[in-house]
């Protein structure tokens, strides 16, 4: 298992990408994202909210793509970029560019997670079937467990004067994936309590309440020769005979399991147990309202968070949100005794952080759990830097460094023709001088920049390939 190279109750205020490109392979339980939804507008808190000042947008073009991203996707799996380039087909531009951002991402959260780890992608119809596909491709199929619908309102508003042309929007959908077939899921924490349970469990006894079921089997179910016998004088009515064997019915009479109404009429008593074992369709969780409202745009509940890691970590497990928002996944982390790690673009969520932890978790069983020394959060704006011995040694500010070595200029074909000259660094792409695609390792050494039209030029060629097609000589200095 790797070992987690960022301290509990980190907080990025950085492109979560290199961040978490950054982490060690194999060290995180459980991953929760709520990213842009590719929704086409752009989001700000309101002025005079906890949240104010917060914004962020969710408009998508291909622009917004690197082109090492297509790249790295291309050679990683046909399978991933198949589906984006599918979803492109289908639907346009807008929805390749923001799988191509989504697929990157997500392939490096597959790496971080332990192999018992599971992710919860939240998203909403306009691209959550694209995104199962997606999900599909990077995870694999088989590790699929759930697409949950969470009813964030109830009821479609008010009677619109203009009518409708369709049903009120009113869900969100949740894809959850394991890593592997063995994987965390503790049923027990999750169980709901019977909202009426004297509805539900009219009768009682010294035991507690129950409720009145059949001991027979229905006669539907066909005949069961060995479940036909008497006990204490009753024969069952249909040949489908008793719910369960002789010797445990006498076992569940002699514990006070039976209730006997007559000598011929008897009842097994049900009971509550743990409670209801919640299914994929959650509609008991509304969105946050009074003192939990930040008025974050798209904040989520906290009870939405506590299920999900209740059922998918244990205590000291490790949760990462990598598009945290106003950090509801750290703080509903932080109250079930869990380490967390939250990343969000957006500077202000490091003063949401604070002062929800502040507000929200009990500060005495905060000091307990950080051995009663005070609790901060610690805040971070550059990538960490991965320590396990196997990691790719790409500094994260490779860019930088490559400018600096190649003094501003392109190492493509562009290098010895009008435009050998320095130029701004936003112009050049990272390029892997091997491509990825033919054993090239994402290595500082196999780097370089080239301007956006070398690049294209190179594609997944070889250096040696890419210069005699643009007519430069191939000289002892260049990298194959
Ligand atoms: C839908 S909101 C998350 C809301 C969050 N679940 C909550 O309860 O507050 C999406 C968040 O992703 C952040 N974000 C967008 N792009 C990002 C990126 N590349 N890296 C990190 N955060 C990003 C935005 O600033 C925004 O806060």
């Amino acid at each position: 298992m790797g070992v987690l190279n960022v301290e509990n109750r980190t907080l990025f205020t950085c492109d979560n990408l290199p961040v978490m490109r950054g982490f060690n392979s194999n060290s995180v339980d459980l991953i929760y994202l709520d990213p842009p939804f590719n929704s086409n507008r752009n989001y700000a808190a309101p002025i005079g909210s906890q949240a104010a000042g917060a914004a962020f947008g969710d408009t998508w073009s291909l622009d917004d793509i690197k082109r090492e991203w297509v790249e790295d996707l291309e050679a990683e799996d046909k399978a991933i970029w198949g589906s984006i380039v599918s979803a492109g087909l289908i639907s346009g531009e807008s929805i390749q560019a923001y799988l191509t951002y989504m697929a990157i991402r997500l392939m490096e959260m597959k790496r971080v997670l332990k192999p018992m780890g599971s992710i919860y992608l939240h998203c909403d119809p306009t691209a959550s079937h694209y995104l199962k596909t997606l999900m599909d491709a990077i995870f694999g199929g088989k590790n699929f467990r759930n697409e949950i619908v969470w009813e964030r309102i109830k009821g479609a508003g008010k009677t619109s004067q203009h009518g409708y042309r369709s049903f009120g929007r009113s869900s969100d959908t949740l894809l959850f994936y394991s890593v592997s077939e063995e994987y965390c899921f503790a049923w027990q924490s999750v169980m709901m309590p019977y909202s009426d349970l004297k509805k539900n469990f009219p009768y009682e006894d010294s035991k507690g309440p129950f409720k009145r079921r059949s001991p027979f089997r229905p006669p539907g179910l066909g005949p069961r020769p060995n479940l036909c016998y008497e006990y204490k004088g009753i024969f069952p009515p249909h040949v489908s005979g008793w719910t369960v064997k002789a010797s445990k019915l006498q076992e569940l009479d002699e514990f006070g399991e039976l209730e006997w109404v007559s000598d011929s009429v008897v009842w097994r008593k049900q009971r509550p147990g743990l409670g209801i074992f919640p299914t994929s369709l959650w509609t008991d969780i509304g969105i946050p309202v009074g003192k939990e409202r930040t008025g974050y745009p798209t904040q989520k509940p906290l009870a939405l968070l506590e299920r999900i890691i209740k059922a998918s970590s244990n205590e000291g497990d490790v949760v990462l949100d990598p598009f945290c928002g106003c950090a509801t996944t750290c703080v509903a982390a932080e109250k079930l005794n869990r380490q967390w790690i939250g990343i969000d673009i957006e500077p202000k969520a490091r003063e949401l952080v604070i002062a929800r932890l502040k507000k929200e978790v009990d500060e005495r069983a905060l000091l307990k759990a950080a051995g009663g020394k005070r609790v901060d959060v610690i805040h971070r704006k550059s990538p960490p830097r991965r320590t396990e011995a196997d990691a790719p040694k790409r500094s994260p500010n490779i860019k930088e460094i490559l400018y600096k070595k190649q003094s501003g200029r392109c190492n493509g074909g562009c290098k010895d023709g009008a435009i050998g000259r320095a130029l701004p660094i936003d112009i050049f792409e990272i390029d892997h001088i091997r491509p990825k695609s033919k054993g090239g390792p994402d290595f500082d050494d196999n780097l370089q920049l080239l301007c956006s039209t070398c690049n294209q030029s190179k594609g997944n060629k070889t250096m040696k390939r890419f210069l005699e097609l643009q007519g430069v000589r191939f000289t002892k200095g260049d990298r194959e």
